[in-house]
């Protein structure tokens, strides 16, 4: 029978595109305190700073090109014989450009969200404050991205497709944030086999069954190989 496989992927699967992790050392989160450009309570005490900060992302990622961790993940949700779901806690849109279908569930920076009413559109390049929304026109345009204290996208399908699967991959992911690092625990209780890719052990290396240590660009392609 054709199996399900869920795949997790984080920062680490965009690193050798050229766009920096949290974490690792010299990471996002060494330079930037995360109160400041990750919370609501920082938007709203310094919206510009918060701007600037994904401003800069979004500018970033719009040169980043796939790299072969990408381009081996879109062959196999196009050729394996089951289903292939592709879940990201990335907000580049790296994974589109191989063309491969994703669930963002930390949100987009190509996304522009209004704070009063909800409406989602294309962001511009470069936002700013009062960012008006074309739909209720309150000047209330932020990122389209999930900070810390808020709920990230998508659970329930996500939760779904975990309950369903039979093999369970994270890729590139420090395993430090919830709810997506206890997905590995949910797939186990599902029955399903579990294997980690990354550079290094992470903190969630222990609720892994099989591990694959190298550069996400170099194990992901032969796992896919092993696969198809
Ligand atoms: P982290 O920066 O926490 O972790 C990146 C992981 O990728 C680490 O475990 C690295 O060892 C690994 N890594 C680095 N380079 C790699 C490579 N070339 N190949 C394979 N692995 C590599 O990033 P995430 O786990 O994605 O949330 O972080 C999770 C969330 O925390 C992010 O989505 C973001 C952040 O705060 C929000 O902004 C809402």
């Amino acid at each position: 029978m054709a199996e399900k496989i869920v795949i997790l992927t984080g920062a680490g699967i965009s690193a050798e595109s050229g766009l920096g992790t949290f974490r690792d050392e010299g990471g996002l989160w060494a330079q930037h305190r995360i109160e400041d450009v990750a919370t609501p309570e920082g938007f709203a005490k310094d919206p510009a700073l918060v701007h600037r900060f994904y401003n800069m992302r979004r500018a970033e990622a719009a040169k980043a090109q796939p790299n072969a961790a990408h381009l081996a993940l879109a062959r196999l949700q196009r050729e394996y014989s089951g289903e292939v779901v592709i879940v990201t806690q990335n907000v580049d849109a790296l994974h589109e450009a191989a063309r491969a279908e994703v669930i963002h569930m930390h949100g987009a920076l190509a996304s522009a969200l209004c704070a009063a009413c909800g409406h989602r559109w294309a962001a511009p390049l470069v936002m700013a404050t009062g960012e008006p929304c074309p739909a209720c026109g309150a000047g209330a345009g932020r990122p389209d991205i999930v900070w810390f204290g808020e709920m990230p996208y998508f659970m329930e399908q996500i939760e779904d497709h975990l309950l369903g699967c039979d093999l369970f991959a994270a890729i590139g992911t420090s395993g430090q944030v919830y709810p997506a690092a206890g997905f590995v625990q949910q797939a186990r209780y599902a029955g399903a086999r579990t294997i980690e890719m990354n550079l290094r052990d992470s903190d969630s290396s222990y609720a892994f069954e099989d591990h694959l240590i190298g550069p996400a660009s170099k194990v992901v392609p032969r796992w896919v190989d092993t696969l198809l």
